[in-house]
C-alpha cells in the first residue's frame, strides 16, 4: 500500500524530508524543520487570500464547487429549502441533528421569546441620520447589543453561549426591520410572538395601519427558503472574519458585527445589491452588447452576481432562487422590467468564451434581488437581508472554532518586504528624496 506521505528534497541544501499527509493536507507547520541554516525560520507557505489553505476542520457544511454540491450537515440544500423552515436549518447548523418535534418547538419558542431589544437600541437607531444605509445601522447596533449583554464575553460557558446564539438569531431580524423603517423615516414595529420567524420579519419591515397585517403564505415561504439558502456556505470572506474575531474570545455580538461588516463588501454579500443596479443601469436588453463587452475588456466593471470562488459550476442556491423567483412574480403579479435584462446577461455569460472559460457561472445573489425587488424590498436591505440567516451559520462555526483544540488565536505570519534597521532621520534633514525604496524581503520571527 501506498504511503500516505510526501517526500520533499531541498535543492538548496540536498536534504530529504517526510511529511505525513491526512485527508489530502499536509500541516503546514510540518514545513518550518526545513530550513537552510541552524535556527532559521523555516519555511513558510505563501497563500493570499487563503487559496489553497484549510485554516479549520469543520463538520457543518460541505461545497463541491466543480459539481455544484451544497450541504449542511450532510443534506442537500435543494432538499432543505422544500422541506424545512429557516429555524429547522438554524438548529441543524448548531446542533448537527435535525430537531425532533419538541425540540423545534421549544427552540422555535426560544428564539420567539428573544425578539424584543432593550429600548435604549431604539434610541440608538434614532440617532443615525436619516439617509443612513441600513446595513451600517445593523453592524453598528449588533456590535451595541454586546454592551447590554456583558456576560457574553464568556464566551467557553456553553450555557451563557447558547443563551448569546439565541438572542442574536431572535435580535438580528429587529435590528434589520428598525434600521430599515428608521431609513424610511417609519415608526418602528415591535415582534409579534404570534406569527414564524420570517413572517415576524416581514411584518416588523412592512406592518403600517393594518389592524391585521397579513402576508401571502407563500410569500413567507419564499423568503424562508431564501434565509435556508444563505444560511451557511462554510469558509467564506465573513464566516472567516467570525472565526477569525472569535479566535481572540471576543463575544459573539461584535464578532457578529465584525462579520456582517465583510459580508457588506459588493464582493462578498453586497453582491446582489451591486446585481440589482447593475441591471438599471443596463436598463434594457440592447445595452447589453455594450456592457458585456465593458466587462470582457477587463477595465471596465465585472459582470456581478457571476463568478465564484469556489464554485466553477452553476452555484446550486442559484437553480432554486431561479425557480423560486417565477414563483414570486406569479404571486405579485408582475413580472420585474429587468428579468428580461437578466436573462439575456446569463444567456450570453453561458455561452461566451470570456465567461465559459472562466467558469463564471450565476452565483446565489444574481436572481436573489430581483426576488427582493418584486417584494418591494429596497436594494440598500439586500445584504441585510443576507445576514439575518448568515448569523445562524456564523454561531455554528464560531462554536466549532471555540470547541475544536487544534485551533488558536488567528494569526497569519507575512514576509516582510520592508526597510532593513535604519537610523531615524531628524526633520531638517528630510526631503522627499531621501526616501529610498524597499529592497529587502524578509520573514518574520516572532
Ligand atoms: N465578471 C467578469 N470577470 C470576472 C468576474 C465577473 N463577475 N469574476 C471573475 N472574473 C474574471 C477575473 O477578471 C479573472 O480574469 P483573468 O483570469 O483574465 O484575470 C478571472 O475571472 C478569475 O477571477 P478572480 O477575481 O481571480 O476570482 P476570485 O475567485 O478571486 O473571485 C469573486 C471570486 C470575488 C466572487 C468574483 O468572481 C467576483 O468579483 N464576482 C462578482 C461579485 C459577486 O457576484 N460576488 C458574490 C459572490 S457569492 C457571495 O459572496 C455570496
Amino acid at each position: 500500500m501506498a504511503k500516505e506521505t510526501l517526500t520533499i528534497t531541498d535543492n538548496r541544501t540536498g536534504k530529504t524530508y517526510e511529511v505525513p499527509v491526512t485527508e489530502d493536507t499536509i500541516k503546514a507547520l510540518d514545513l518550518k524543520q526545513i530550513h537552510v541554516e541552524e535556527g532559521d525560520f523555516g519555511l513558510m507557505t505563501y497563500d493570499p487570500a487563503f487559496m489553497n489553505t484549510a485554516s479549520c476542520r469543520s463538520a457543518i457544511t460541505y461545497i463541491d464547487g466543480d459539481k455544484g454540491i451544497l450541504r449542511y450537515r450532510g443534506y442537500p440544500v435543494d432538499q432543505l429549502a422544500e422541506k424545512a423552515t429557516y429555524l429547522e436549518c438554524a438548529y441543524l447548523l448548531i446542533n448537527g441533528e435535525l430537531p425532533t418535534q419538541s425540540q423545534l418547538d421549544k427552540y422555535t419558542s426560544d428564539v420567539t421569546h428573544h425578539t424584543f431589544v432593550h429600548e435604549n437600541v431604539r434610541t440608538f437607531i434614532d440617532g443615525f441620520r436619516y439617509d443612513a444605509h441600513p446595513m451600517g445601522m445593523l453592524v453598528a447596533t449588533v456590535s451595541a447589543l454586546s454592551t447590554f449583554y456583558p456576560e457574553a464575553k464568556h464566551v467557553l460557558d456553553h450555557d451563557i453561549r447558547r443563551q448569546q446564539m439565541v438572542r442574536l438569531i431572535a435580535k438580528m431580524p429587529t435590528l434589520a426591520a428598525w434600521s430599515f423603517r428608521h431609513s424610511m423615516g417609519m415608526p418602528f414595529v415591535y415582534p409579534s410572538n404570534e406569527v414564524s420567524y420570517t413572517e415576524n420579519f416581514l411584518q416588523m419591515m412592512k406592518r403600517i395601519a393594518e389592524p391585521k397585517f397579513e402576508v401571502h403564505p407563500e410569500i413567507v415561504k419564499a423568503l424562508d427558503v431564501l434565509f435556508i439558502l444563505h444560511a451557511d456556505h462554510e469558509q467564506n470572506c465573513s464566516t472567516n472574519v467570525m472565526r477569525s474575531i472569535g479566535s481572540s474570545r471576543a463575544d459573539p455580538y461584535v464578532a457578529v458585527a465584525g462579520a456582517a461588516a465583510a459580508l457588506y463588501g459588493p464582493l462578498h454579500g453586497g453582491a446582489n445589491e451591486a446585481v440589482l443596479r447593475m441591471l438599471r443601469e443596463i436598463g434594457s436588453v440592447s445595452n447589453i452588447p455594450a456592457f458585456v463587452k465593458e466587462v470582457k475588456s477587463g477595465v471596465g466593471a465585472r459582470l456581478m452576481g457571476f463568478g465564484h470562488r469556489v464554485y466553477k459550476n452553476y452555484d446550486p442556491r442559484a437553480k432554486v432562487i431561479k425557480r423560486l423567483a417565477d414563483q414570486v412574480f406569479d404571486l405579485v403579479g408582475k413580472k420585474s422590467p429587468l428579468l428580461p435584462v437578466a436573462l439575456e446577461l446569463e444567456r450570453i455569460a453561458l455561452t461566451d468564451d470570456y465567461f465559459v472559460s472562466r467558469k463564471l457561472y450565476p452565483n446565489v445573489d444574481f436572481y436573489s434581488g430581483l426576488i427582493y425587488e418584486a417584494l418591494q424590498i429596497p436594494a440598500d436591505m439586500f445584504p441585510v437581508l443576507f445576514a439575518i440567516p448568515r448569523t445562524s451559520g456564523w454561531l455554528a462555526q464560531w462554536e466549532e472554532m471555540l470547541l475544536d483544540k487544534d485551533q488558536k488565536i488567528a494569526r497569519p505570519r507575512q514576509i516582510y518586504t520592508g526597510y532593513e534597521e535604519r537610523e531615524f532621520i531628524n526633520m531638517d534633514k528630510r526631503s522627499p528624496a531621501s526616501a529610498q525604496p524597499a529592497t529587502t524581503s524578509k520573514r518574520e520571527t516572532d
